[in-house]
Parts: structure tokens; sequence; C-alpha cells
């Protein structure tokens, strides 16, 4: 069955290794994710932005992520990424998510705590986890751009008061990854990242986890991440797989012979994503 985050992230967090959230964009990326999970006997979190919902339908994400469950054995769980609204949050729980995202971190500090209780009292009077986010985190998801010079740090202080305010048990905080890939290297602030894991019990949560290098995210871990985001890579590497085939053979039509590539593309990331974050082998 699907479970909330709280079945995978304390755990995380005290055993030092990450949990991997994987977006799931349409079947062959939950299929990709889902056998490389499999494989390394590896829990993890199915991330669905709102627009990947309006694309896939609510009735099918849900459906495909049950199948998922089914299918692998696996504790997974079925995640709203960046809820904009109580709405959508609500929506989600009773089609059958185990666990949502409120991302109010273009509203007031004050606004955001008010907002995010709300959801979490909900949320939690139906075992349903919730994670909140804090400062902005710079890049472009789905309708959500975010410039870089307009992303703001999370405030270590600040990010205890609204653990304590709100009872999240997850909290994204902007530490300087952004979403998609970096022309260059992030500046990643570590100090931010021990300064709050080891002040709160919720799991510290970093977006933007694409074309980060390896050895940031092993810090990163290391200073108390204990769940790491993963979209942009995966859509990358099925694109070029596909982008490969088409410009060999003009004369392909079968969907299906670049989906496989793609499918195997991805498989490949999330594999290596799930032993960088430490994740193999816990089940
Ligand atoms: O919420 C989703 C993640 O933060 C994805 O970020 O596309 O840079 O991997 P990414
Ligand atoms: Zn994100």
């Amino acid at each position: 069955p699907l479970v909330s985050m709280n079945e995978l992230l304390p755990q995380a967090k005290a055993g030092k290794y990450a949990v991997g959230q994987f977006n799931m964009n349409n079947l062959e990326f939950a299929q990709a994710i889902t056998n490389a999970a499999i494989a390394e006997r590896s829990p993890f979190i199915f991330g669905v932005s709102e627009g990947a919902l309006k694309y896939m339908g609510i009735e099918y994400t849900v459906a495909i992520a049950e199948a998922a469950a089914k299918k692998s054995g696996l504790p997974i769980a079925l995640h709203l990424d960046h809820g904009s609204n109580f709405d959508i949050a609500m929506k989600c729980i009773r089609a059958g998510f185990s666990s949502v995202m409120f991302d109010g971190s273009h509203h007031s500090f004050e606004e955001n705590i008010k907002l995010t209780k709300e959801i979490v009292k909900a949320a939690h009077a139906m075992g349903v986890s919730v994670e909140g986010e804090l400062g902005t985190i710079g890049g472009v998801e789905d309708d959500i751009s975010v410039d870089a010079a307009e992303a703001n740090l999370a405030k270590p202080h600040e990010a205890i008061r609204f653990y304590e305010e709100t009872g999240v048990d997850a909290l994204a905080i902007a530490v300087g990854t952004a979403h998609g890939m970096y022309a260059g290297d992030p500046n990643i602030h570590f100090d931010i990242i021990e300064a709050v894991a080891s002040q709160i019990p919720a799991a510290i949560v970093l977006h933007g986890g694409s074309g980060v290098p390896d050895e940031m995210i092993r810090k990163a871990i290391a200073a108390g991440a204990a769940k790491i985001n993963v979209n942009t890579e995966n859509q990358v590497a099925a694109t070029a797989a596909i982008r490969e085939v088409l410009n060999k053979d003009s004369k392909v039509y079968d969907p299906r012979k670049y989906l496989t590539p793609a499918r195997s593309a991805m498989e490949q990331v999330v594999t290596e994503k799930i032993r960088l974050f430490g994740s193999n082998n816990r089940i």
C-alpha cells in the first residue's frame, strides 16, 4: 500500500541516508522509478507536481502509484509536490495521496505558517504527512519560476519557529539549490541544513537535486538532509534517449521503440541516485 512519509523519513534521518523523491510525469517514469527501487530494495517517494497532475489526471496518477506499490511490495509514498493551496491538497488526499507538500514560500512568513498549519491539521487527521517550504528555491518547475536573484535562503531561527507552529513532518529549506539543471555548480549552504536538522525532528528536504555533484549530495546528507527531490535529470535522460532513436531512424512510428530506451535511461539515473542517497538495501 501507499504509506505516509512518516514511515520512511524518520528512519532515514536517524540512519543518515536520504529517501529520493522522484517525480512521476507519466507511466514510463513510474515504471522506471519502481523497477530501479525493486532492484535496489529501496523505499521512495513519487512526487507529483500540479502540472504533472493536470497532465496525467488524478485518477490515473493514484492508480499508477497503487499499481507500483502492489507490484513492488515496497513502501512508497505518493506525494503532492509544491501544492499551492488547501483545496488541491484536500483533493489529492481524497483521491488517495499519502502525503502532500504545501509550498507557501511565496507568502509572507506569518501567512505561510497560518496556511501550512491548516493543511497539517486536516492532513494529519487522515494519516497523511505534510511537507512545508521556507525560503525560495530558484529555477523553473512547471509554472513556478523563481529568479535566482529573488531566491532567498531559509533562516534557521525561522525554520525552527515554522516547525514548532505548524508541526510539519518534513521541511524544504532553500539552501542554494535550484530547480532544473545547473549552468555551473550550485553553492549549497550546508551550515543551514546542519543548523535546522539538528534542532527539529522533522526531515529536511533538498529540492532541485538534479545536476548537483555527487560530493555535494553526500555532504548535504551528512549535514542532515533526509529527502532529496529529483525530476529534471530523468526528463533530460528520457528526452536524450528519445532524440537518439528519432535521429537515427526517421521512419520509426511505434512509441514503444523510443519509450523503451527512455525508460531504461531513467531507470539508470534512479539506480545511481538511490545508491548515492544510501537508501538501497533498506527493505
Ligand atoms: O520538487 C521537485 C524537485 O525539487 C525537482 O528538482 O528538477 O531540479 O530535480 P529538479
Ligand atoms: Zn521542488
